[in-house]
């Protein structure tokens, strides 16, 4: 196991208040990423996940961005306790919302907070290679743009290879499909990036597929989980039939668990994840958002097999070397072994 999925104390440097409801955490981390990672903090007893809004390839000091959720926990919790000099605890950086070996341009289509990981990747495609880069910014109005000087400043730099679009909710409504297409324009080859709140991500997703846009060339991280995904906590009630779950004969099988190095072994249960049998052996064990894109649910199978529903975390050498979104994997084996590090 030579990935470090742990949880490292991390000192907080500067903070920069970027709109009323958002702040930049530029955080003491020596940790080495790709551009549209994220790292995820524990705090408040919960796991939240946060994109680098900073450029290993630009920035010498690694920068997370936060905006307020209302009602959030955690993101409420980060603005109202957290100073400059504080530590909190993070992950190493993960996941694959990355730029891909390409020299097709960048097109970029993120809603409010999803501003994060574009910018990230912004820089970097400018920085490392000389693709042309255009990004639809949508906004509840003028005073939510998120990095709205860091765009400028990008544009005046490259002219000739980058576009920041500004779309307010304000002046012209929620954005709609005629105007991704307008957006898309002839770059049908693009590799589209989507970031943002759920309805925007789809009505995006939509109308590029609409407009000939291979599936292949959409990239997506979602913050929240879609609606239509199947929950943990939903399938984590206890299988009909008997106790062992055999009652329509597909599963004859156990799931060992091993957590804060103990092991627990339940039979398996038709379509439960290895998160839910975790749950149902009683245990704790972590997870956020259930849905495959934040990967603090993940652990190692060392014994058999798992299948992963969506894996939106992990790449192809952590899977590879046996790593599991458990909130994703069914046991495909008769028996299957999961470890969990933290
Ligand atoms: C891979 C990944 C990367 C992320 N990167 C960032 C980032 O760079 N910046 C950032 O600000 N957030 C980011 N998020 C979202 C972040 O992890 C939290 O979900 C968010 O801060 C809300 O957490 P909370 O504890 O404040 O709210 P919670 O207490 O978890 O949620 C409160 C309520 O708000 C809803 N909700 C949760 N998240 C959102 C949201 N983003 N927008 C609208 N409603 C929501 C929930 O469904 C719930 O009803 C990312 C999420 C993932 C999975
Ligand atoms: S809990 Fe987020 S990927 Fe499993």
């Amino acid at each position: 196991m030579v990935r470090d999925h742990g949880f490292h104390p991390v000192r907080i440097k500067r903070i920069v208040q970027e709109t009323p409801d958002t702040r930049t955490y530029v955080l003491d981390a020596p940790f080495p990423y790709r551009a549209g990672q994220f790292l995820t903090v524990r705090a408040c007893g919960a796991l939240r996940s946060y994109s680098m809004s900073s450029s290993p390839d630009t920035d010498s000091e690694l920068m997370t961005t936060v905006k307020r959720v209302p009602g959030g926990l955690v993101s409420n919790w980060m603005h109202e306790h957290l100073e400059p000099g504080d530590v909190i605890e993070t992950t190493r950086p993960a996941g694959v919302f990355c730029l891909r070996e390409t020299s097709a341009p960048l097109l970029a289509l993120c809603g409010g907070s999803g501003i994060t990981p574009i910018l990230s990747l912004a820089k970097t495609a400018l920085a490392t290679t000389s693709r042309r880069v255009r990004v639809l910014a949508a906004n509840r109005d003028a005073d939510s743009v998120i990095f709205a000087a860091a765009l400028a400043e990008l544009a005046a730099r490259h002219p000739d290879r980058f576009e920041i679009r500004h779309h307010l909710d304000d002046l012209s409504g929620f954005v709609t499909d005629a105007q991704v297409r307008d957006f898309t324009g002839d770059d049908l080859d693009a590799d589209f990036y989507l970031c943002g709140p759920g309805p925007f991500m789809e009505l995006s997703e939509n109308a590029l597929l609409a407009h000939g846009v291979d599936s292949g060339q959409i990239i997506a991280e979602r913050f929240t989980p879609t609606a239509d995904e199947p929950t943990a906590v939903a399938n984590a009630l206890p299988a009909e039939g008997n106790a062992d779950g055999k009652a329509d004969g597909k599963k004859d099988g156990t799931v060992s668990i091993v957590l804060a190095g103990k092991r627990h072994t339940v039979p398996q249960h038709p379509g439960e994840t290895l998160l839910e049998s975790a749950r149902r052996a009683g245990l704790f064990p972590p997870f956020s958002c259930e849905s495959g894109n934040c990967a603090t649910c993940i652990a190692h199978v060392t014994e058999g097999e798992a299948k992963m529903r969506v894996n939106n975390a992990l790449d192809d050498d952590e899977v590879t070397e046996g790593w599991v979104l458990t909130c994703q994997g069914e046991p495909v084996t008769p028996h299957v072994t999961v470890v969990y590090e933290n």
